[in-house]
């Protein structure tokens, strides 16, 4: 039988342990997530044990980073599951706090980059980022912690997260984790549990068709040309929409015109009702 893991509801509970945890010498990790915990959130905690003492994972769906038309609704909550996997992991705690904990009445300060949150998933769900952002800060300031992890899955997630903590200042390193697939390839994705049996099969497409773009790339297609056919290839095994397929350089996430280097695509195609999103690095071929 395992363990069980605590869980702490309160930002004044979590600083009282993390400061007896500091006192006592040890590095404290960080891993945010909105829970419905998969093998893509453990990796993070796996990753992340190698370089600190003691592991936090927060589960907050977090309602600033939904548009008005998105999921918060249906997202889905299994707090129970969650801290059932997490007793089996080397995670020593759960921060688990309420929406009024987090947003108290009154709360009106907003976390916003220019640039990078703009293009991309940025241009197709306004204000995302704005309410990541917000809540990742918060997190990390609530927490302190010496190292905090995010997934390559939401590589555009990540890239803004780094950049508002250099910018701001916040004394964390950020690592990025390692994006883990299912057995055809689908990334891992708490919103994977909606699609159906045929849409299931639909997706286990979608990271072989952006293999193919990589190798195309690689052998110098033309990336304009590159990115049309893949869009075309995922409309035409079924997804019902695309809503971009871009290669961009890694760092800034700009559009990649020539350089072949350095690269990376990202893509998101719609199916049962849901957004998927993935990314490829484009190695030197
Ligand atoms: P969530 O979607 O729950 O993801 C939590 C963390 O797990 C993120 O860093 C995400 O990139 C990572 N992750 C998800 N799927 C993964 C996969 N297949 N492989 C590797 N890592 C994966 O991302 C969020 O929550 C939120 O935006 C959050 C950062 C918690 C702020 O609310």
């Amino acid at each position: 039988m395992s363990k069980n893991i605590p869980i702490i509801r309160t930002v004044a509970d979590l600083r009282k342990k993390v400061s007896s945890w500091r006192a006592e010498g040890f590095r404290i990790g960080l891993v945010p997530t909105m829970g419905a915990l998969h093998k893509g959130h453990l990796s993070l905690i796996e990753e992340i044990s190698k370089k600190t003492d003691k592991i936090i994972v927060s589960i907050f769906v977090n309602p600033t980073q939904f548009g008005e038309n998105e999921d918060l609704d249906k997202y889905p909550r299994q707090e129970k599951e969650d801290c059932e996997k997490l007793a089996k992991t080397t995670a020593g705690l759960v921060f688990a706090p309420s929406a009024s904990e987090m947003y108290p009445d009154g709360h009106c300060t907003r976390v916003t980059l220019d640039g990078i949150s703009e293009i991309l998933e940025g241009a197709e769900r306004p204000g995302h980022f704005d309410g990541v952002a917000t809540i990742v800060s918060k997190l990390l300031l609530q927490c302190l912690p010496d190292v905090a992890i995010f997934g390559e899955k939401d590589y555009q997630q990540l890239a803004v997260i780094r950049q508002f903590v250099h910018d701001l200042n916040i004394p964390t390193k950020i690592l990025g984790g390692t994006l883990v697939r299912e057995e055809d390839g689908l990334a891992y994705s708490s919103r994977n549990a909606y699609l159906n049996e045929t849409d299931r099969t639909i997706a286990g497409q979608f990271n072989k068709i952006l293999h193919r773009l990589v190798l195309d790339v690689q052998a110098g297609k033309a990336i304009r040309d590159a990115e049309n056919e893949a869009k075309s290839a995922l409309l035409k095994v079924g997804f019902l929409a695309v809503d971009y397929v871009s290669v961009v350089n890694s760092d800034t996430l700009l559009p990649l015109t020539t350089n072949r280097t350095g690269g990376r695509v990202l893509a998101v195609a719609r199916i049962g009702g849901i957004r998927l999103l993935d990314n490829m690095a484009i190695e030197a071929p």
